[in-house]
This record gives structure tokens, C-alpha cells and sequence, in this order.
């Protein structure tokens, strides 16, 4: 884990409640899709976690919705605004055992760490399908980003404004793929593992407390007892997780 200074390069809307922020700074302990930067903002005692969307030598950017004081902070800072960032947080998404046709499903912006695993993934030649949940069309993002890496996504929304109408787990057993990878809220990721026998690693947004393995406050049970999100996960096998424990 590393304490770096980055500086905001980006930072526009792509919806009215999430916008795309890129941050320029030290990468080197970022090195894996899934994994996750905290973020220092100011006036608030706990940083906040977000998965990294892109990574390059530079850089980074994240996907931030909306969701209280930090949030609301974080995306009102403008171009040159430096944070404290700590890198190198969780273990990220185990690629090499994709196959040749992953799917990846991701529920709003569980579709982040989803962006930079599809790009690794076609970089090594693999053929992802990607499937995007959202509540109405309004909500909808990064669908163009998707179809420029070549993977476009299929579509769902809950109310039918765009793409077709429902949730993503509906279409999964019409699907043919060797792995899926899966990132949203949790009551998505479960009915994911409920509708396909097919092997899966799911990405954990839980509340977090210290962000590095202190607290046990984002702890969750599993096969080998209780994990910590923050330092076992966030991205755990769908077999280890004990759903009712
Ligand atoms: C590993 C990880 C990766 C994440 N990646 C992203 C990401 O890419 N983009 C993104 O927008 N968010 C992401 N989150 C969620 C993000 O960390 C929270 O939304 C953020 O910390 C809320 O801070 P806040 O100060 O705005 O809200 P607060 O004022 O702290 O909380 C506002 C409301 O949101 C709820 N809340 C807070 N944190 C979470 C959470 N983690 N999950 C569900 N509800 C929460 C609170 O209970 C409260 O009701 C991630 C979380 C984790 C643990
Ligand atoms: S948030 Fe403190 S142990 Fe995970």
C-alpha cells in the first residue's frame, strides 16, 4: 500500500448523478483490474474507496456516482485539485482463468473495474461479452467506450427505456461463455450465482472503515471463515461466499 499525491486532470458528467474523473500520479502499485485506490477528501476523517477504471503509466480514472457528502465533494473538486491517494488495496481480478469468452456483468458503476478487465482481456486476445444493468436510460453510461474497445454491451434496464427490459440475470442462461466476472450491488451478484453454474469472481462494494485490514468493519463470511473486503477481496470466488451466514 502506498500514500501518493494525485492531481485532477478530468472531471465532466456522464450522467446526472455519476461523472468520470481522471487523476494523474504514481501507478506502480497499481497493477491488476478489480483492485481499488482510497481516497483522502477534504474534511472528512474516513477516505472513501473506488475501483480504478483505467490505469495507464500516468494515471488513473474512476467512475463515481453520487452518494453522499464525499462523493458529492469529490466531484465538485475541479482540474488541479490534489488528493491523498492510497494505491496497491485488493487483490483484483483473477484474468488468466477467463477462457476464451468471459462474461462480465456489472450494475452501474460496478461496470468500472469491468472497463479496464474487458480491455486486458481483448488486449490478450479474448472475445468478453459484456451485459450492463441500469435502472432507466438516463442512468446509462460508458455503452460508446465499451463498443470502442470492440465488445458492445448488452443492454438491460429495469423500466425499458433502453436496451431490453429487465434485470441481467434474466439473460444468462441463453448466454454461452467459459467464466464471468461481476461487479454491483450485492443483491445483483447473488441472483448472478443463483442463475449460472459457471464458474465467477464477484467484486465487493461494502461500507468500509479503515480501507486497510484494521477495523474488520467490511468483513463478510465465507467457506474460511470471516474475510475482510478491503485486504482478503474485494474480488472473492463465488464459491467462497456464504450468502445466509
Ligand atoms: C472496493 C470498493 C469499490 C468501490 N468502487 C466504487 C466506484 O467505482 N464508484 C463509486 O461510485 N463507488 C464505489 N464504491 C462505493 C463508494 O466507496 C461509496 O459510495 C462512497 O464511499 C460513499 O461515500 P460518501 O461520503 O459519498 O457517502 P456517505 O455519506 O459515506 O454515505 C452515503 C450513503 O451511501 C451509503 N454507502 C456508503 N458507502 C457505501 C458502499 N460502499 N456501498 C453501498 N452504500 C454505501 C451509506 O450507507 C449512506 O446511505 C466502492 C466501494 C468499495 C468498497
Ligand atoms: S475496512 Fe477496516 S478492515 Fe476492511
Amino acid at each position: 500500500m502506498k500514500d501518493e499525491a494525485f492531481r485532477i486532470e478530468e472531471n465532466r458528467k456522464l450522467t446526472e448523478k455519476v461523472n468520470y474523473i481522471r487523476l494523474k500520479g504514481n501507478t506502480a502499485a497499481i497493477d491488476r483490474p478489480g483492485q481499488f485506490v482510497s481516497l483522502s477528501l477534504p474534511g472528512l476523517f474516513l477516505r472513501r474507496p473506488f475501483s480504478v477504471c483505467e490505469r495507464d503509466e500516468d494515471g488513473i480514472a474512476l467512475l463515481i456516482e453520487q452518494a453522499g457528502e464525499g462523493t458529492s465533494r469529490l466531484q465538485a473538486l475541479r482540474p488541479g485539485a490534489e488528493l491523498s491517494v492510497l494505491t496497491g488495496l485488493g487483490n483484483g481480478f483473477t484474468g488468466e482463468l477467463s477462457g476464451d469468452n468471459p462474461l462480465l456483468i456489472g450494475g452501474g458503476t460496478g461496470l468500472s473495474p469491468l472497463f479496464w478487465l474487458a480491455r486486458e482481456l481483448t488486449a490478450q486476445g479474448k472475445k468478453p461479452i459484456v451485459m450492463m444493468g441500469f435502472r432507466t436510460a438516463a442512468d446509462v453510461f460508458f455503452e460508446e467506450e465499451f463498443c470502442a474497445l470492440g465488445i458492445c454491451p448488452l443492454l438491460f434496464t429495469e423500466d425499458g427505456s433502453a436496451g431490453r427490459k429487465g434485470l441481467v440475470t434474466e439473460a444468462l442462461r441463453d448466454l454461452d461463455f467459459s467464466m464471468f466476472y461481476a461487479c454491483g450491488p450485492e443483491g445483483m451478484l447473488r441472483a448472478v450465482c443463483e442463475a449460472t453454474e459457471a464458474p465467477g469472481e464477484l467484486a465487493f462494494d461494502v461500507r468500509m472503515g479503515c480501507g486497510f485490514g484494521a477495523c474488520m468493519g467490511c468483513s463478510k463470511p465465507t467457506v474460511s471463515g470471516m474475510k475482510r473486503v478491503c485486504k482478503d477481496g474485494p474480488v472473492f470466488r463465488k464459491e467462497e461466499i456464504l450468502w445466509d451466514a
